[in-house]
C-alpha cells in the first residue's frame, strides 16, 4: 500500500544543514496499524508531510497504492 524507499530530506545546506530523514525505507501493507514514534525533532513530520504528498524529498521514492509521487 505504502512503499518508502531510501528517503533523504535535509533543510538547510553547509554548517547548517539539518538532516532529518537520512534513507528511511519501510512499507506498510493495507489494513495494517502502524505507529511513528520518536522523540522531537527526529523526523516524524517531515516523513509524513512527504508521505502525504506536502514536501519532496531530496531523494528516494515514495509508492502509495501502486502510484509514484
Ligand atoms: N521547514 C523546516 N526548515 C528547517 N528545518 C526543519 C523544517 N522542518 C523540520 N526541520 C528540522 O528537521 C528535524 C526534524 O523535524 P520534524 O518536525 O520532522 O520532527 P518531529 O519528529 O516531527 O518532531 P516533533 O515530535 O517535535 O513534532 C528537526 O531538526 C527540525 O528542526
Ligand atoms: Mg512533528
Amino acid at each position: 500500500m505504502v512503499v518508502v524507499e531510501d528517503l533523504v530530506r535535509t533543510f538547510g545546506t553547509g554548517d547548517t544543514a539539518v538532516h532529518a530523514l537520512g534513507g528511511v525505507s519501510f512499507s506498510v501493507a493495507r489494513g495494517e496499524l502502524v505507529a511513528l514514534k520518536g522523540r522531537s525533532g527526529s523526523g516524524k513530520t517531515s516523513l509524513l508531510n512527504i508521505i502525504g504528498g506536502l514536501d519532496r524529498a531530496d531523494s528516494g521514492r515514495v509508492t502509495v497504492d501502486g502510484t509514484a509521487l
